[in-house]
């Protein structure tokens, strides 16, 4: 069935949205992006999202494409003229097509930016069966450019890592800068030790994960011990528990890196009882 999308300001059949080919996101990975995952048909954590998707702009030196309330009547829309009840929202904003190629930016009066929101249906993804056996990951180098804070549409790398699991029989990649862990290709990364959980501290060396506050704000609110820092994958290969979280897999326990089981090779119970307490929590302040 065809879904009804969101491109500037206009509802339509997904085979009827075209962007044209001068568009900075297409041309020049000039855009930004957020995911919001959706429970019962309601949005979870919004205002983080769009706290981020804020920042991510000002960073690029773009604005907001709409006030914080219209992005949200435009996410609730979509939700409700696709029937979404489990999945994720999709939403890009680009700096939009000055009708030419050119590496200066246009005039944001003269060219408006371009934005595109649509719905991602996965039933199933809170009752995801990875929760239970736990993902393979390997490791790669970590090659991305310097502002990983800012969640840009230049997602080339972070593909061909998952492609590089997917060859090696894993499911995904964590990579590495300096010899310490960064992040997932999709997601933040987090190890257990001693029933400490041990994630790397915010920089501009990650994406700031939204998943990543709540879990460490449920986390610490149920008296578990928190430390941000980095950790090496020997570190990682050595610990009691590792996971990973991010707004399309919430948490998900993960039993083998490079090859070496972690925590015998079973989901521990700390990412278990994480994901439950943040499923719980979300499906709670849902909007
Ligand atoms: N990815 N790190 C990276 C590199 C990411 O791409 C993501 C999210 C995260 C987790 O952030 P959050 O908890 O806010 O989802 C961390 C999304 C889900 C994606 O690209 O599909």
């Amino acid at each position: 069935m065809s879904r009804t999308v969101y491109l500037n300001g206009d509802y339509l059949p997904e085979e009827v949205a075209k962007i044209s080919i001068f568009d900075r996101g297409f041309l020049m990975a000039d855009g930004v992006y957020e995911v919001t995952s959706v429970l019962d048909g309601k949005l979870i954590d919004f205002d983080g999202h769009a706290a981020r998707l804020e920042r991510s702009l000002v960073e690029l030196d773009m604005g907001m494409p709409m006030p914080v309330e219209e992005l949200l009547a435009v996410h609730r829309e979509l939700v409700k003229r696709n029937g979404l009840v489990e999945g994720m929202i999709y939403l890009q904003v680009t700096r939009g097509a000055p009708g030419d190629r050119d590496f200066v930016f246009p005039d944001p009066a003269e060219v408006p930016q371009t934005v595109v929101m649509f719905t991602q249906s996965r039933p199933g993804l809170a009752d995801n069966p990875a929760a239970k056996t736990g993902l393979k990951i390997i490791s790669i180098p970590d090659i991305r450019w310097g502002r990983r804070d800012i969640k840009t549409v230049q997602l080339l790398y972070p593909s061909m890592g998952k492609m590089a699991a997917k060859k090696a029989g894993c499911d995904d990649a964590w990579m590495v800068e300096d010899g310490l862990v960064t992040e997932g290709t999709s997601n933040n990364a987090y190890i257990v030790k001693g029933g400490r959980i041990i994630t790397r501290d915010l920089s501009s060396d990650i994406l700031h994960g939204i998943t990543r506050a709540a879990v460490l704000r449920y986390a610490r609110e149920a008296q578990m011990e928190v430390e941000e820092r980095p950790f090496s994958i020997e570190e990682a290969q050595g610990a009691d528990e590792a996971f990973i979280t991010s707004a399309s897999t919430f948490v998900l326990p993960v039993v083998e890196i490079d090859g070496v089981a972690v925590g015998g090779g079973k989901p521990g119970p700390v990412a278990a009882r994480l994901r439950e307490i943040y499923l719980e929590e979300s499906r709670r302040s849902a909007i």
